[in-house]
């Protein structure tokens, strides 16, 4: 199976390398699942790292590649609105639940921080002796020996556990949370077709009425950590409640957004290993290695391809003028793999000195809120598997995610070994 993977990224350098840079269109989500697309960004960044799409399926976009590039793009949200949205499709007029990542000032850190306790360096203490246990608890249910999906018994789980724990939400229906976060991402703006539109505005609706009810239980309740709670008695954002758009687009950005990217980078972080065992076998020998190599993790992996910004005037940057209106996609998972910034940048080194450089959480206004929870997740994960078993080996090729947008993956057959 790797022979295949070799041979199909062998055909990709070569289609790289001789299609001409204005043919180049590095949004197709059949590349990521293929995990071919590092040529067309390799080129891009030596040749034109502000590039412009004139033709693609999602229209007219410029590709920011080089890290120096997407981190000015990124810190100057002044000329780089997120108010257009975040992925490269443009948003459908009828169904669309406005969320703060989507906003500006003054609406973005006015929804933002209401929230920001839920994740915030004081609540880390008390989440994290409960995930321990957590984790613990998925990871001693686990077979010895036996082939099984990593994705679907470790990576989800923990994953669902801890957006139940930040939601507060009802314990045994808490699988809901990733369906509903699946639904919201299979979007055609993100190169994912799987859903039928009307069946997904019927689920989200769905969703919308959970919320509702426990957004109605708590409004008046005692006041509480959980994302809910924090929202629904914040004078900005307790108005939510009668705008149910706004209230679901709200949470279910808080749902999405820590939904794959923590789930991927928990898969992530084990196939990374199994390319590189040499970093396996110093993890093991060294696990005070444990915090950078989180961030080595989510440098590597890059859950999250790509945010989108929107021109509000013409702008020069890398000697190309971007037009007022133009749609601007800074992509993540070139600038970590930009050799001026990291390198050796494609290899995955744990002990890395620059590893917490990466721009997987983005950089300016609008960077990753959950960011900490994230790593934390993350060090306990490797903590429990290290003290468990001797190796969580990839017994087969990964199955990806198809999408341009969320890189991660569906399958990843491993066995352990104590
Ligand atoms: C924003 C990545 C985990 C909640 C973002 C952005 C990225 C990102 C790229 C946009 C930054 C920008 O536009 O500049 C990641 C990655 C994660 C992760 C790679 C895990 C490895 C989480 C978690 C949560 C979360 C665990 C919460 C439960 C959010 C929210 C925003 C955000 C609410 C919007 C922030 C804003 O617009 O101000 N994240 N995220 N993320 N993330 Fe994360």
């Amino acid at each position: 199976m790797l022979k295949m993977t070799d041979e199909a990224l062998a055909a990709a350098e070569e289609e790289a390398r001789t299609t001409p840079l204005e043919d180049f269109d590095v949004s197709r989500a059949e590349r990521f699942a293929a995990d071919v697309h590092r040529p067309f960004f390799a080129r891009l960044r030596r040749e034109a790292p502000v590039h412009l799409c004139r033709e693609s399926e999602f229209g007219p976009y410029w590709s920011i590649s080089s890290y120096e590039q997407i981190m000015k793009v990124d810190t100057d949200h002044r000329r780089f609105s997120s108010l257009g949205g975040i992925s490269l499709g443009e948003r459908n007029p009828q169904f669309n639940p406005r969320s703060f990542i989507s906003e500006d000032a003054p609406v973005h850190p006015k929804w933002r921080k209401p929230a920001m306790p839920a994740v915030g360096p004081d609540r880390l203490g008390d989440l994290e002796a409960l995930m321990r246990r957590r984790i613990a608890a998925v990871m001693d249910e686990l077979p010895i020996g036996e082939e099984f999906n990593w994705v679907e018994r470790v990576s989800i789980e923990i994953t669902t556990q801890m957006l139940a724990t930040l939601f507060d939400f009802p314990w045994e229906e808490r699988h809901k949370l990733p369906y509903w976060s699946d639904v919201v991402t299979s979007n055609p703006g993100m190169g994912n077709n799987s859903l039928d539109e009307m069946e997904r505005r019927r689920i989200l609706l769905e969703c919308l009425s959970a919320f509702q009810g426990l957004w109605a239980a708590r409004k008046d309740g005692p006041p509480a950590m959980d994302f809910i709670s924090l929202m629904a008695q914040h004078p900005d954002t307790k108005d939510f409640g009668d705008d149910p758009f706004t209230l679901l687009g709200n949470l279910m950005l808080l749902i999405v957004g820590g939904n794959d990217t923590t789930r991927n980078s928990i898969s992530g972080g084990v196939w990374a290993l199994n390319r590189h065992p040499e970093q396996y076998d110093r993890l093991t020998a060294d696990p005070s290695l444990i915090p950078n190599m989180v961030s080595e993790i989510i440098r590597w992996q890059t859950p999250l391809a790509y945010m989108r910004r929107t021109a509000l005037e013409d702008v020069e940057i890398g000697g190309r003028t971007i037009r007022e209106g133009d749609k601007v996609i800074m992509w993540y998972v070139s600038g970590n793999r930009d050799e001026a910034k990291f390198e050796e940048a494609d290899d995955f080194d744990i002990a890395r000195k620059n590893a917490r450089n990466h721009i997987s959480f983005g950089y300016g206004v609008h960077r990753c809120m959950g960011n900490r929870v994230a790593e934390m997740q993350l060090r306990l994960v490797w903590e429990e598997i290290l003290k468990r078993f001797s190796r969580v080996e990839v017994v087969g090729a990964p199955v990806r995610v198809m999408s341009n947008f969320v890189l991660g993956y569906e399958e990843l057959p491993v066995v352990l070994h104590r």
